[in-house]
């Protein structure tokens, strides 16, 4: 049995839960389009070396970097070496193409080197969005995409009997409003596949993140809880120390709500509120996650007022790349509701922000009072007591606080945590999220990626307060100091509804 299981495992038969594992054995061609940008060094060049080390690429790979910047093979590959010492053999399989991002003749150049290994193409666009059509349509043109050849697979792209596969991996933005993601959208299906195209958010390839489901649906305790009798608000955080670095033009055009809220903080809430999928395929996840976003509540001319803050950190109009008379927010925070059965009446938070105290990511499910407090003279100016905590970083983990006696002759409570830390769990390295996403491209596993409709749904609803803010030149945009957790007429806003923002709780006395 054992003898079996080893060859079912070896020929990718079967693979066992939990490990990660590559479906193809062909050549695998890995195309960055923007090869010599930050991303490339940082994020995506690290994660292929290490899927290399771990051996979840095929033997025979290969990896074209594309983009403006004249260098040689030797040059590209030095410039990376300024991020991660990469060995020998894995940069032999490294070829640097230089060219203009608008010229045909470039990209049939690009296409001739790829050809000298005949196998599967996986694209990785990392480029501004405004290149994002000329490059995409001379991709087409030049062939650099081919169209899966097995027809009877065609619906999901894995052709593992008669052809090899093209497959393209897009960065965010997608579009800057619900038109204009349409719009996209329309674009790339006309030139390739619904099936070709994976747009990443690099969020859902986080550890913590993928374990919302798991955690939701594999337990038996927690989902009973998962509702409006028992839950009393949501709220989800991202804050950053970083202010916006070197990125003042593309975030002056951007903000906090286009850069991390329509994406990354709807992304988590659709997974710690969405219905249970009815399997675990990709587009049954896909499906309630749209659901899901279609039924939070859009802001109207009266609700945007008071269920929405923003601020700017003092500082921000000296940045390189900002304008003079910019209105961008970098700080954000909204309240708003989920119009379905499970959630109807619980209110969301979202703070977003840069130039904060920390850099924290992190969900809260506050559970509500108790029926009857048993325990009088509970300080008024607290949070409720039990809360799910989801931490995405730093510290990934899952926790649950609850009340508990100080020990001693008072009657003293205190919120206290138990932990499920992934460190101390499991003791191994966690694969970066773009890792994780890289080999779910390769693997044909969308179940991660962001389909048109997700997008188009994020955008209605983020479109829905956005587009009055930017409408009203009277709205207040608040400053706040680098380093403190937003303006301080945040505590105001959250205060009006009854609530705290989480790490205000106190030490209750009875
Ligand atoms: C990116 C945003 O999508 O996510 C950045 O554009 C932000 O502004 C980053 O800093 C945060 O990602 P992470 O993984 O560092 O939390």
């Amino acid at each position: 049995v054992l003898i079996l299981i080893v060859v079912l495992i070896e020929t990718g038969f079967f693979i066992p839960f939990g490990s990660r594992h590559i479906k193809t054995s062909n050549t695998l061609n890995i195309i960055i389009v923007g090869a010599s940008g930050d991303l490339t060094q940082r994020k995506i060049m690290p994660a292929i070396y290490d899927l290399y080390k771990d051996k979840l690429l095929p033997d025979d790979f290969h990896i074209v970097g594309f983009s403006r910047t004249q260098m040689t093979d030797d040059g590209f590959i030095k410039k990376l070496g300024a991020f991660k010492d990469y060995d020998q053999n894995f940069c032999s399989r490294i070829e640097y193409i230089s060219g203009e991002y608008s010229n045909l003749d470039s990209y049939k150049k690009l296409g001739e080197t790829i050809l000298k290994h005949d196998g599967n193409r996986l694209i990785y666009l990392a480029i501004p969005p405004d290149i994002l059509r000329d490059v995409t349509a001379n991709i087409s043109k030049a062939h650099i995409v081919t169209q899966c050849a097995c027809e009877e697979d065609k619906t999901n792209s894995y052709c593992v009997k008669t052809g090899n596969w093209s497959r393209l991996i897009f960065e965010k933005p997608f579009g800057t409003d619900t038109d204009s993601a349409v719009d996209l959208n329309y674009y790339l299906q006309a030139l390739f596949d619904e099936h070709q195209i994976y747009r990443i958010d690099h969020f859902l390839g986080k550890e913590t993140v993928q374990n919302i489901m798991i955690f939701r649906f594999a337990n038996s305790i927690f989902e009973p809880l998962w509702n409006n009798h028992y839950v009393d608000h949501i709220e989800i955080n991202i804050s950053e120390e970083v202010k916006i670095q070197s990125r003042g033009a593309y975030f002056d055009n951007a903000g906090i709500v286009r850069d991390v809220i329509q994406n990354h903080a709807l992304q988590l809430l659709s997974l710690l509120t969405m219905e249970p999928p009815i399997s675990f395929d990709a587009d049954a996840i896909r499906d309630e996650k749209v659901k899901l976003l279609k039924s939070l509540a859009l802001y109207d001319e009266n609700t945007y007022k008071d269920h929405t803050i923003r601020g700017v950190y003092h500082g921000y109009l000296q940045e390189t790349g900002v304008k003079q008379d910019s209105k961008t927010e970098t700080f954000a925070a909204i309240r708003f509701f989920i119009q379905n059965w499970r959630w109807a009446g619980v209110p969301v938070y979202i703070r977003a922000g840069k130039a904060l105290a920390s850099k924290t990511t992190q969900a809260h499910i506050y559970f509500k009072e108790l029926p009857h407090k048993l325990f009088k003279n509970i300080a008024p100016d607290r949070n409720l007591p039990n809360q799910i905590i989801f931490k995405f970083q730093p510290h990934e983990g899952i926790h649950l606080t609850c009340l508990s006696k100080i020990p001693g002759k008072n009657f003293e409570l205190v919120p206290v945590e138990m932990d499920f830390n992934y460190q101390m769990n499991f003791n191994s390295r966690l694969p970066d999220a773009y890792e994780r996403l890289l080999l779910d491209a390769i693997n044909n596993d969308l179940s991660l990626f962001i389909r048109h409709d997700e997008i188009k749904e994020a955008w209605r609803f983020v479109d829905s307060f956005l587009k009055r803010w930017e409408n009203n030149s009277q709205f207040p945009l608040y400053e706040y100091n680098p380093g403190q957790n937003g303006p301080e007429q945040m505590h105001t806003f959250i205060k009006r509804f009854g609530h705290l923002w989480n790490k205000e709780y106190c030490r209750l006395k009875i």
